[in-house]
């Protein structure tokens, strides 16, 4: 593997912008400074935290980010409007390194019928957008949005206006997923061939998924030129996703010999990243999802099986440790002490405080008492949601349904409520619709259920059931999860861990995005 400066691809991580508009992603800020400390811990160059002036929230996650990450390059999105990269400007000025990115559509469509300006207009915005980011900040990156649908000797104009104004990042964007490998791959050596000051930029790829070629054109793009690639953590973004970092990082690991590039990607992160963002935003991973699925290293069929075992090469290209999987162990018993649960939190990441240690400590112990086996899984889903749950506003105090294959079902729920006891017996079509009837009446809200969606955390009947429920209410999103032994309980505190976001979100009153970019 090559490691010389200039075959290093640098990694840009738009799980937090590009990733979150894809419908029903949407973040909290704590989720989001989560997300970004593992983007940081992974080796990302630079984390694309959000579009600042798209609202309140927004800008203050991006600002918060910047606060926080010390390692990673902060970087906010900004439409080519002074205003807009003044927001960015603002809430990147915390950051130890900070990016602004800004962009305008180049394509003859998008500038008549989305601009609706003459191609020479577009040009002058590029300049005044550039140099104007550049008083911020000498990191200004300029992405030509629908690069791919642009007429080549405008696109040479326009990116050498670009580098002209200041840019040191030049981003050609497939925003609606049309290209080929060949023809993504020529367009870097053609623009910079025929650009005379193409050497004073670094040529980024960002490639969406609608033909399925999204991790091909980005890797067609580094052998034409480019040394970013934009993606995001198991693909997720606008429409089909993005580009997904996992498999862009491993196939340059892996296929270093056809690919001589090389990143600073960590890639034993890859498996934490993608559970934490699957987790996050509800967006289960489908289990033969290269690198990250559930079957990404599962051998089935008897020949492979024989085959792994007497040399793992002969059916495996990588091994599941290179990206952070480790073997299911069994981890604790009943009998496991405050110090061996204490020691499994250290090795899995964890940092809890004391109050939040003794509540998992006790949930732990009561799942051992009726659980045979305690895996690593059901250590991160107790945890997980322990610190969910814990000190919101509502909570589930106690719960007993009843169901028959027959009749209604009924939910006997006491719930607190900013600290205030409450209960309620009500009926459902099952049990989890009247569990969200009763927790509906309860919080005296209705909002609409997006998404109810239900897994087993291990194997087993006695396994773990995590749930996660979407609720949308005002055109604002949250998603919960909840784990338990029980499932009825696990759907009812996802219900809860999503109805304490929205109060959340209801307080902040954020102004809704006033503009989505691609
Ligand atoms: O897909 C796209 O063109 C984008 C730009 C805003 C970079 O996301
Ligand atoms: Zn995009």
């Amino acid at each position: 593997m090559s490691h010389r400066e200039q075959d290093r691809v640098r990694i840009f991580d738009t799980t937090l912008r590009d990733g979150e508009q894809s419908p029903g992603a949407s973040m909290t800020l704590e989720e989001k400074l989560r997300i970004a400390e593992q983007l940081e811990a992974m080796g990302v160059d630079v984390i694309e935290a959000g579009f600042a002036i798209a609202s309140n929230g927004d800008f203050e996650c991006v600002r918060q980010i910047a606060e926080r990450i010390r390692n990673s390059t902060v970087c906010s999105l900004a439409r080519a409007a002074l205003g807009d990269i003044d927001r960015a400007a603002e809430a990147i000025k915390p950051a130890r390194s900070g990016r602004i990115h800004t962009f305008i559509a180049t394509s003859p469509l998008h500038m008549k019928v989305k601009l609706q300006m003459e191609p020479d207009a577009v040009l002058d915005a590029i300049h005044q957008s550039v140099s104007h980011a550049r008083r911020f900040t000498d990191d200004v990156e300029w992405s030509a949005e629908d690069a791919t649908r642009t007429e080549t000797d405008f696109l040479y104009r326009a990116v050498d206006t670009a580098i002209r104004a200041g840019a040191t990042t030049i981003n050609l964007p497939d925003t609606v997923g049309y290209a080929t490998p060949d023809e993504y791959g020529q367009m870097y050596r053609d623009v910079i061939k025929n650009v005379s000051n193409a050497d004073k930029a670094v040529f980024s790829t960002h490639c969406h998924n609608d033909l399925g070629l999204a991790v091909a054109n980005s890797l067609a793009g580094v052998m034409g030129g480019a040394r970013q690639i934009e993606c995001t953590i198991n693909g997720i973004g606008e429409r089909a996703g993005n580009a997904a970092m996992e498999e862009v990082v491993m196939a340059l690991k892996t296929r270093a010999d056809a690919m001589p590039f090389h990143t600073n990607i960590v890639s034993t992160e890859i498996s934490k990243a993608s559970k934490l963002v699957s987790l996050v935003t509800g967006f289960s991973v489908q289990n033969n999802k290269a690198i990250v699925g559930a079957n990404a290293f599962a051998h089935e069929s008897g020949i492979h099986q024989d085959g792994v075992l007497k040399a793992a090469e002969t059916y495996e290209i990588m091994t599941p440790e290179s990206v952070g999987v480790t073997k299911t162990t069994l981890v604790l018993g009943k009998l496991s002490g405050r110090a061996a649960f204490a020691d499994k939190l250290k090795e899995l990441g964890y940092e809890l405080g004391d109050n939040a240690f003794q509540d998992c400590f006790r949930r732990f112990k009561e799942l051992a008492d009726r659980k045979k086996t305690i895996y690593d899984e059901d250590i991160v889903a107790l945890v997980d949601d322990e610190v969910a749950t814990s000190e919101n506003r509502l909570q589930v105090v106690a719960l007993n349904t009843h169901s028959s294959s027959s009749g209604t079902a009924v939910a006997d729920l006491t719930m607190k409520i900013d600290d205030e006891e409450k209960k309620t017996v009500v009926y459902g079509s099952g049990p989890v619709d009247a569990v969200f009837n009763a927790i509906k009446e309860l919080v005296e809200f209705d909002p609409h259920l997006v998404l109810f969606q239900v897994h087993a955390v291990t194997h087993g009947t006695d396994a773990q059931a995590e749930c996660t429920v979407r609720l949308e209410e005002n055109g604002r999103t949250v998603n919960g999860q909840g784990a338990h032994e029980d499932t009825v309980t696990a759907a009812a505190r996802a219900y809860v861990a999503a109805a304490n976001k929205l109060l959340v979100k209801r307080e902040k009153t954020m102004p809704d995005p006033i503009v989505a970019a691609g």
